[in-house]
């Protein structure tokens, strides 16, 4: 059976557009992600208060969540990797930040110049205090299965270091396929092992489309009752730290997919298809998903 509504969580203004080289305007990311709170989306990751060296596309994170159009009911978050990137969003009234760290050792290292070991005490700081504020808090997940550097992971290793940040209070679990490597059955056996142990209420998949697989993946999680998704406006993205990450789930193609199948999001696609249209002219190529690719040849 399938769950009657599903969360989609909109990553695309931060996974997104965190990889692209072409600095996109602020203004253009503001509207375009007006667009994205008018489509009905109840979650829009908007940007990454992180080292504007490591992630020059995203330095305005500042200005973006100021003077965006803040929709009743829409959760709006942002990355924060530290104490320093927390003092900044709190400067901001965001609704919800997000610490993230990697299953796998060298990602980690690679993508916040930490251990795993030497993360956790830093995000209780910065967890705590968010939570002092009032904030709501994710927890992010990469490499759950497969790193670019170590090959496979264990879902043990996801397990260990999920249930150190749901110790630290974080309020949802999002768990990352960083490099699209994850097969339907992978995801399958993955999810029977981590069911026993973590609640599915509180965990977001978080797909790649590498392979094709995303939405293969994305069916068998709602299998297992999983309910919210992450995913990216015409399947941009990919991490900056992880060579071969291509892009993330599409939105349109994932709130497509739940349409036709009777399941409800709360989005109009429509207005979510203009706001890809609308991203796709500002980057100036042609959009990765299925649904892009089909109205581009229409
Ligand atoms: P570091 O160099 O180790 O930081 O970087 P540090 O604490 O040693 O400080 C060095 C300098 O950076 C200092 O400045 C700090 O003030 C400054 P200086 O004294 O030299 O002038 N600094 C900062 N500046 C702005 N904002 C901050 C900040 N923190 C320190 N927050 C750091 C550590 C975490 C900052 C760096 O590694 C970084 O910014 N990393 C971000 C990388 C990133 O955003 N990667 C993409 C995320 S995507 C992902 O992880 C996967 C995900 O999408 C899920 C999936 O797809 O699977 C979530
Ligand atoms: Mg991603």
């Amino acid at each position: 059976t399938f769950p009657e509504f599903v969360t989609v969580k909109e990553v695309g203004p931060r996974d997104g557009l965190q990889n692209e080289k072409q600095q996109v305007a602020t203004q253009d990311k503001i509207n375009w992600i007006n667009m994205l709170s008018k489509s009905g989306l109840s979650s829009v990751e908007v940007s990454s208060f992180v080292h504007p060296k490591w992630i020059p596309q995203l330095k305005d994170a500042k200005d973006v969540v100021t003077k965006i159009y803040r929709k009743p009911g829409t959760t709006y978050a942002t990355l924060v990797p530290n104490a320093k990137g927390l003092k900044a969003a709190l400067e901001t009234d965001i609704d919800e930040v997000a610490v993230f760290m990697s299953a796998s050792e060298s990602h980690n290292m690679k993508n916040i110049n930490k251990s795993i070991e030497q993360s956790y005490p830093i995000f209780k700081e910065v967890v705590q205090e968010a939570k002092d504020h009032g904030k709501r808090v994710r927890g992010y997940v990469s490499t759950v299965f497969g790193c670019p550097y170590e090959g496979a992971v264990a879902p043990h290793q996801v397990l260990k270091v999920s249930q150190r940040l749901l110790d630290i209070g974080v309020d949802e679990l999002s768990l990352g396929d960083t490099i699209g490597v994850a097969n339907p059955k992978q995801v399958d056996q993955f999810l029977s092992t981590i069911k026993n142990d973590l609640d599915v209420n509180q965990i977001a998949m978080h797909f790649h489309n590498t392979y094709g697989m995303a939405l293969a993946n994305v069916l068998v999680s709602l299998q297992h009752g999983l309910t919210i998704f992450d995913s990216s406006l015409g399947g941009l993205g990919g991490c900056p730290y992880a060579k071969g990450a291509s892009g993330n789930l599409a939105t349109d193609d994932l709130v497509h997919m739940l349409h036709q199948m009777g399941i409800q999001t709360g989005i109009e696609e429509e207005k979510l298809n203009q706001a890809a249209e609308y991203i796709q002219k500002i980057l100036g190529k042609e959009l990765p998903s299925h649904h892009m690719q089909i109205a581009n040849r229409m």
